[in-house]
Parts: C-alpha cells; structure tokens; sequence
C-alpha cells in the first residue's frame, strides 16, 4: 500500500515537472522578429526594433493572458539567410508569428514557409506590390512603391516638371516604382525620357548622374532603398544638377528621416510622396516621435520605424481577439483572421488593413524638405485619403 503510494506520488509528481515547462512555453506567445541588423539594410533593422520594443514598453508583454517574447534574428539582408531563419524559428522555437522583412527578397524567399506552416507573416518594410501575393498568411504594414509613386505623378506635371527621368535600384520595389510613376506621368501628360536602373548592391551612381546632367529634365524621379538616399543626395548636389536646373523628386525613401538632418541645406525644397514623415502633425506622432527619440538617445524614427511599430499593434491586437476555444494559443489562421480588417489610427495617420487583399490602406502625403528649429524635416503639403495598392488591380 504505502510502497504503490509512493509510486503514485513519483509518477504525479514527474508528470507535473515535465508538465511544468510544457505549460510555461504554452503560455509563451513568441514573434520570431528578422531583420537586417547588419550591412547594406542595417539601418532598417535598427529602427524597427527599436519600434518593436517601444510598442511592447508602452503596451506591456502580456496580451489576453500570454506573455509575449520578441526574437529578433539578423538576417544581413541575405534571402536564403532570411529563409533558414524563418524555417528554424518556425520548427524549433515554435514562433507563432513571423514578421520583419527588410527587402523584398527577404519577404519572397520566406513567404513559402508561411504558406506550409500556417504562419502569419507581417512584413513590416519590404514595399514590392506582389509580396502580399506570394502566401495568403502574409499581411502587410509598410507601403507599396506603386502606392507612394502616383501621387508625385500626379503632382509633378500640375507643377511644371513634364520631361522626367527615372532612377531606381534593379529589383522588385524599383521596378514597382520606375512603372507606375511613368504610367501615371504619361497619362497625366508629362513624359519619361529615359528609364534608369542601378544595382541593387553597392550602387555607384556616379555614372548614371553623369547621364540624366547630359539628358537635362525637368526633373529627376528616384526611388533607392531606405539606406541609400543619402548617397544619391550628395552625388546630386555634388554634381551641381540642381543648378543646372533639373530638380530632385522621389519617394520618400530618399529623403529618408533616418539620414535626412544629416544631408544638408542641398536637401531643402526636395519634393517628395510617402505615407511617413517624423513631422506628421498629428498629437499622435508628437508622442510616438518623443517616445522613440527618448529610447533610443535621440535616434529619428523613419517610415521603417512606424511600420514595424504598426506590425506589433496588430499581432497584438490580432492575440487579443482571436478566436480560441478556452485558454489555449490562437492557430495561426485564427490569428490571420484577426489582422485582417484591422483598422486604428497609426503615427502616420489612419491606417486600414484590407481584408481581401492583406495590404495597407493608408494615406499618402507630399511633402517638400524644409528647415525647423535647426533640422531639416518632410514637412506635408497635401495629402491623398485612403490610399490602396495600385498594383493590386493590375
Ligand atoms: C524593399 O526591398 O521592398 C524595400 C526596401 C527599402 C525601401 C523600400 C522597399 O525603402
């Protein structure tokens, strides 16, 4: 009697250890967060974990009874790296989301292991229209380039720019870009005299700006991955092609808030289209841009930033309401589910993800480079409401 006791306790007991942990992890909702903390993208990947991290500071770990944990992965911007992370967060850390995605092949090469996982993907900054396509679990909180590109084409001939020429990075976002920029352009009367592409990697533009001084446009478009406007800004200005009369348009990608204060007055007046500016006037973003300069000893947030910040507010919102039965995780479907329809105000303004398409609605802003209190900001002059992804009726 006492010895089968005994045996009894042992084993209750031993069931309740190997228990314990089981329990612990079940209650552990994980986001395998990967980004390119190095290299070329790097700065990307520092400004949207510093915004992972201010959302869960200000929102706090724990959502509808789960503790939350960030792992944040560099995937140096490399693809096949970005998909051997993802399949080991997804098999050994049993993530419950995927999310970050600096580039767009980043997005692409991983977008299969969301599809046989049944893992939402959140792409927090690749902006190629066709992500969204690539596996129905990805949901999408930055922008698309075809999004952004219209505005200023819509803009630039109302304003005297009619002979454009198009510089953008070789790869899906310029691409994106270079065609409905032109589309647009020629549709509203203006013309693209020459269609120019640069490497994607270690991009000389030395010759290229060389060319459109010879081409002589009104204006110059440019799209070049978060990182590069810098770059392309001082070749520009070094070239003196702003007085030889041709001006500087783009996306916002290029007047970037992560390198803008440091490009100099050359920068001033450059106009441009984008869904982000650090200047968004709204008390929202007053707060957003306070907060994250204070965490993170001065850094300025860009549009990187707000959609990695956006990204956590709706995993979280999506943990908080979706369907479960009792106290158990969320399936990544149920999950999905509750991305989907989403609809809140952001630091950029009211953002919206379409049910149907997985991508973002938001609007899109042109701004002009102007000098407040000592710093050089995208300060907005119009604005376009509720903006969907062009690309998506093509
Ligand atoms: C992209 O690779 O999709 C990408 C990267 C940086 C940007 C925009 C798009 O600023």
């Amino acid at each position: 009697m006492k010895r089968r006791n005994f045996t009894a306790a042992a084993l209750a007991a031993a069931t309740f250890a190997t228990a314990l942990p089981a329990l612990a992890q079940d209650n552990t909702f994980k986001i395998g967060l990967i980004l390119p903390m190095t290299g070329q993208q790097a700065s990307t990947g520092r400004q949207i974990e510093a915004a992972a991290r201010l959302y869960m500071a200000q929102n706090g770990d724990t959502v509808a009874g789960k503790k939350i944990q960030l792992i944040v992965k560099d995937d140096t911007s490399l693809p096949d790296a970005t998909r051997r992370l993802a399949q080991e967060l997804v098999v050994n850390d049993k993530v419950n989301v995927l999310a970050g995605f600096g580039i767009t092949p980043s997005a692409l090469a991983t977008a299969p292991i969301a599809t046989q996982s049944k893992t939402p993907l959140v792409v927090m900054a690749a902006a190629t229209s066709s992500i969204t396509q690539a596996s129905p679990y990805v949901v999408r909180t930055s922008f698309t380039l075809p999004q952004v590109s219209v505005a200023l084409a819509d803009w630039a001939p109302k304003n005297g720019i009619k002979k454009v020429v198009t510089l953008v990075s070789d790869y899906g976002p310029g691409l994106d870009a270079e065609k409905f920029f032109k589309e647009r352009l020629t549709f509203n009367g203006g013309l693209v005299t020459e269609s120019l592409r640069v490497p994607m990697r270690n991009p000389d533009f030395a010759p290229f700006l060389q060319k459109v001084r010879d081409l002589k446009p009104d204006a110059l478009f440019v799209f070049v991955p978060s990182g590069a406007g810098a770059a392309v800004m001082k070749q520009f200005l070094e070239r003196g092609m702003d007085k030889a009369g041709i001006k500087l348009i783009g996306t916002g990608d290029v007047t970037d808030d992560d390198q803008l204060n440091d490009m100099g007055d050359g920068a001033l007046g450059v106009v441009t289209s984008h869904h982000y500016s650090a200047a968004h006037p709204s008390a929202l973003n007053k707060k957003f841009v306070a907060a994250f300069e204070k965490a993170n000893k001065g850094l300025r947030p860009n549009f990187m930033a707000v959609g990695g910040y956006d990204g956590m507010r709706v995993i979280y919102e999506a943990l908080r309401t979706a369907k479960v039965t009792g106290k158990a995780m969320p399936s990544g479907d149920a999950l999905l589910d509750a991305m989907k329809g989403q609809i809140f105000e952001s630091p950029r303004g009211k953002i919206f993800i379409d049910a149907q398409t997985r991508d973002v609605v938001q609007d899109v802003y042109l701004r002009k480079v102007e000098k407040k209190d000592g710093q050089l900001f995208n300060v907005e002059f119009d604005v376009i409401k509720d903006v969907k992804d062009p690309g998506k009726t093509k």
